[in-house]
């Protein structure tokens, strides 16, 4: 069959494979996470576009097309699983790639996986791509997958983008198998990061570790040049503000009012259930600001949704304990019968339901000791039809760079995180407009797509050879 002309590998598809009780019927369900909100409407614009990723199991599955997108399905089996996922990935490069918040974990046997599981990515994107094709490779966990392709099918264009931070090279170098990674990466034409920051430190890792002299933007590796620049990811503004504005999610945003007893301050947290959301932190603040009588039951209320993740990785399991703990001296210590302090939703919810969430928030707290770039805070902002809300954000997301009318906070700095939230449930409605409208404004300009054209033209890609228009 003729192949692709615009190919997206990244480590999950945007749909997970759901097997039901009966064991035989499944279903496809959207996958968690900030890479696949951001992707799917960029590859769903894009002409015969395809995307390669992991089904979320391991049985083999043909490829199929699914609302507009020509998915590739890729197993995992247990082994690699374990390996090459939920270890050398998530316990090793996850932790260390976001400031080692959380001590990162090295084993030997887990690097063997990543190379492997790398392999089968690359030949996949090989047999895949058209001639002459564009092929996007994501995030951390297919470093390897740029060079390996690049010596399979020397005719396409590649690009790298990382979603999380890229660390400074004292953090790098602790990395087992640093080098690998490196020329990994190399093997792109651009390689992309959130942030102007993460741009910087790979590049002073190329003088570092391989002597290379970066001239502006890019470095050279043998003939070939590599770009290194910061292209900050967004949401699909105008999808977000068109949902939040619909009858349905008006609708369901009276009810979660009523349920929650029409309170004077309804405050939001919504994350994947992980250690660089400080969720503990905010957690924290909230209870010191109840006991100390500044904030109190039921006029104010808090809703955390926690969406399960990395669900057998060690660091998920005891920050899952150590949150529901949490959750539960609050409720306590605070709540009245049939009037808790906090909701607490160890669950996973759909655009429209988060949506309705973000409308009845009359505070949303986001704050992470580290996130590339963070798309809840935007989400939140552009889902506002009524141009009121206010929301707290950590300084330590890509995203404080683009909403610079938050209410920012350093999350380490607990007093601060206690004012920044008084401020932003008692700031006059003027001021809460004026900076929603900043932001609001902002995100308008700067969509997904605007962040997708910035990294195809650095790519060289003109915009009729993915025909994927704005
Ligand atoms: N999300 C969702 N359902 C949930 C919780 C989150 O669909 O129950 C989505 C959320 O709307 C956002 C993404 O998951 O688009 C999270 O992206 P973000 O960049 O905030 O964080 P990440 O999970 O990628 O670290
Ligand atoms: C972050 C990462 C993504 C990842 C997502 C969900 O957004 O940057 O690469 O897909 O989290 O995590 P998971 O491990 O469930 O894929």
């Amino acid at each position: 069959s003729e192949g692709s002309a615009f190919v997206v590998v990244a480590n999950r598809l945007p749909v997970d494979r759901i097997v039901a009780e009966d064991g035989r019927t499944t279903e496809w369900r959207r996958s968690p996470g900030g890479l696949v909100t951001a992707l799917q409407p960029v590859l769903q614009a894009a002409e015969k576009g395809t995307w390669i990723g992991w089904s979320g199991d391991s049985s083999h599955i043909d490829p199929f097309t699914l609302d507009d997108m020509r998915l590739h399905p890729i197993p995992l089996d247990d082994e690699e699983l374990r390996n090459y996922y939920e270890g050398f990935s998530n316990a090793s490069l996850w932790p260390l790639y976001h400031d080692a918040v959380e001590q990162p974990i090295f084993r030997r046997r887990w690097w063997t996986s990543y190379e492997r599981v790398n392999a089968r990515f690359a030949e996949r994107a090989a047999s895949v791509a058209a001639r002459g094709a564009v092929v996007w490779v994501q995030d951390y966990q297919l470093q390897l997958v740029p060079a390996m392709l690049r010596r399979l099918r020397p005719d396409v264009r590649i690009g790298f983008f990382l979603h999380i931070p890229f660390p400074p090279v004292e953090l790098f170098m602790q990395l087992p198998r640093r080098l690998e990674i490196l020329h990994g990466l190399l093997g792109a034409d651009v390689i992309g990061f959130q942030q102007p920051l993460g741009a910087q430190n790979f590049l002073r890792l190329t003088r570092h570790l391989l002597d290379m002299k970066p001239k502006g933007h890019s470095v050279m590796v043998d003939d070939r040049e590599v770009k290194v620049e910061s292209f900050p990811i967004s949401i699909d503004t105008a999808s977000v503000e068109e949902l939040a504005a619909s009858e349905k999610v008006t609708r369901r945003a009276k009810e979660i009012r009523a349920e929650l007893g029409d309170p004077r301050n309804i405050i939001l947290g919504v994350d994947r259930l992980d250690y660089t959301k400080g969720i503990e932190h905010r957690l924290k603040a909230y209870r010191e600001l109840l006991s100390e009588g500044r904030l109190a039951v039921p006029e104010t209320v808090m809703v955390q949704v926690a969406t399960p993740s990395r669900e057998r990785v060690e660091h998920y399991r005891t920050l899952r304990s150590s949150v529901e703990r949490e959750v539960g001296r609050i409720n306590g210590d605070f709540g009245q019968v049939g009037l808790p302090a906090i909701h607490y939703l160890h669950q996973s919810y759909d655009r429209a339901e988060l949506a309705a969430l973000y409308r009845v928030a009359d505070v949303m707290v986001v704050t992470p000791l580290r996130d590339g770039m963070n798309l809840v805070a935007k989400e939140y902002v552009s889902s506002r039809p009524d141009g009121d809300g206010a929301l707290v954000l950590s300084e330590f997301t890509g995203a404080a760079s683009d909403l610079k009318q938050a209410y920012q906070v350093n999350p380490h700095d607990l007093d601060e995180v206690k004012a920044g939230l008084l401020r932003a449930i008692q700031a006059p409605e003027s001021d809460r407009r004026k900076r929603m409208r900043a932001m609001r404004r902002h995100l308008r300009g700067h969509d997904v797509k605007h962040w997708a054209r910035g990294f195809l033209t650095a790519l060289g890609v003109p915009e009729t050879a993915t025909a994927y228009n704005s």
